[in-house]
């Protein structure tokens, strides 16, 4: 097996849309991220340009840069996989997890865990293309988590290095809690690393998981939106320090720091900004008073003037304690991962 350089690893999960190079830069310089996971890449019956896929190639400081590959076509996969892993990617990993209509009709993302002979061929084929690490990130199944194991095996058995497992079905899409359960039993049934993923929306949740699934690395998504330092806290906690608690000057700073970083490339495109900055609005209103109608007023906005004028407004003046962003959750605005199980395997 080839060596896992990210023990416990910390990780920022592939996001559509929202993990773009200079976000994953700006939450990786909050510190406490071991590796970063670009969006997916989409390899759909063409091959892909050498150098669209050398862009994706993008990295944050010091931290390892996985880059994600959706598709079923074989070929074509492990083709865009060597470019990638050529132009620098540490990690290359496969999309088994995108629940999407548009995924599922083209038979891409979760669909691929229809069919496990399909899927190991696949896989088999991208691991012969990559000499780097390789890995693939799956939902507990498609219609029955108790498909989890089997999945996992496949992946396994097609030789990854590692495997990333967002423990809700593909019929759940957001809906319900990860089932934490199934993190716990790969770890327990295969060889290779397993990152547990899934609604960690506080920094003690990450060690908790960390405990009570013994996975290698806890990947987060959604929470790291919405908490941008959490991964700096879960590093603090873990060393026994004091905790940052973020303020809401800090979420202005945050908010004026992506739009600084984001205007470059987005230049001439206004609107194109403005939607992003909502994009990342949406999670960071989830941890303040009245949240869900602060966010609703504020996707009301059309341009970057108002938008930012009223974040400043809404946030500047909140105290640590009046948002929902300390460590352990003591507001607890957001579900517990043991609320609703899914799974009834063994
Ligand atoms: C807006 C958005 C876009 C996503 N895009 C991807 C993607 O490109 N690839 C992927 O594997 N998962 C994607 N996911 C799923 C997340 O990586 C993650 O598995 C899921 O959000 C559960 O983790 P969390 O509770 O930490 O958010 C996306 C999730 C969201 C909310």
């Amino acid at each position: 097996m080839r060596p896992f350089p990210f023990v416990p690893a910390f990780v920022l999960a592939p996001m559509e849309g929202v993990t773009t190079a200079t976000t994953r830069e700006l939450i990786a310089s909050y510190g406490g991220l071991g590796l970063v996971c670009t969006e997916f890449v989409r390899v759909a019956g063409e091959h892909v340009s050498p150098r669209f896929l050398k862009r994706q190639v993008q990295r944050a400081a010091g931290v390892a840069l996985s880059v994600q590959i959706m598709g079923n076509d074989a070929r074509l996969m492990a083709e865009a996989a060597s470019v990638v892993s050529a132009n620098g990617a540490d990690v290359v990993d496969v999309n088994l997890g995108c629940p999407s209509k548009t995924a599922a009709r083209k038979g891409v993302g979760a669909a691929l865990l229809k069919d496990r002979a399909q899927l190991r061929a696949l896989l088999t084929t991208m691991r012969a293309a990559v000499p780097g690490l390789f890995s693939a990130k799956l939902r507990a199944g498609f219609e029955r988590s108790e498909d989890a194991l089997d999945n996992a095996r496949a992946v396994e058995a097609a030789g990854a290095d590692f495997i990333a497992v967002h423990p809700r079905r593909r019929v759940d899409f957001y809906r319900g809690v990860a089932d934490w359960r199934i993190i716990a039993l790969l770890r327990r049934e295969l060889s290779i690393p397993v990152i547990g993923n899934g609604d960690v929306w506080y920094a003690a949740d990450a060690l908790r998981m960390l405990e009570e699934t013994g996975c290698a690395g806890v990947m987060i998504g959604r929470p790291a939106l919405r908490n941008p330092w959490i991964f700096r806290q879960i590093a603090e906690l873990n060393a026994g320090r004091s905790v940052f608690a973020p303020s809401g000057a800090d979420v202005v700073a945050h908010l004026r720091r992506l739009h600084a970083s984001m205007a470059p490339a987005l230049h001439g495109t206004p609107a194109h900004l403005v939607g992003a900055l909502k994009e990342h609005l949406v999670f960071l209103c989830r941890a303040a008073p009245n949240g869900t109608d602060l966010a609703r007023r504020l996707l009301r906005l059309g341009t970057l003037e108002l938008l930012l004028e009223a974040v400043e407004e809404a946030f500047s003046t909140l105290p640590p304690e009046a948002l929902d962003l300390d460590a352990f959750g003591h507001r607890r605005l957001e579900p517990r991962a043991e609320a609703t199980p899914l799974y009834d395997g063994p």
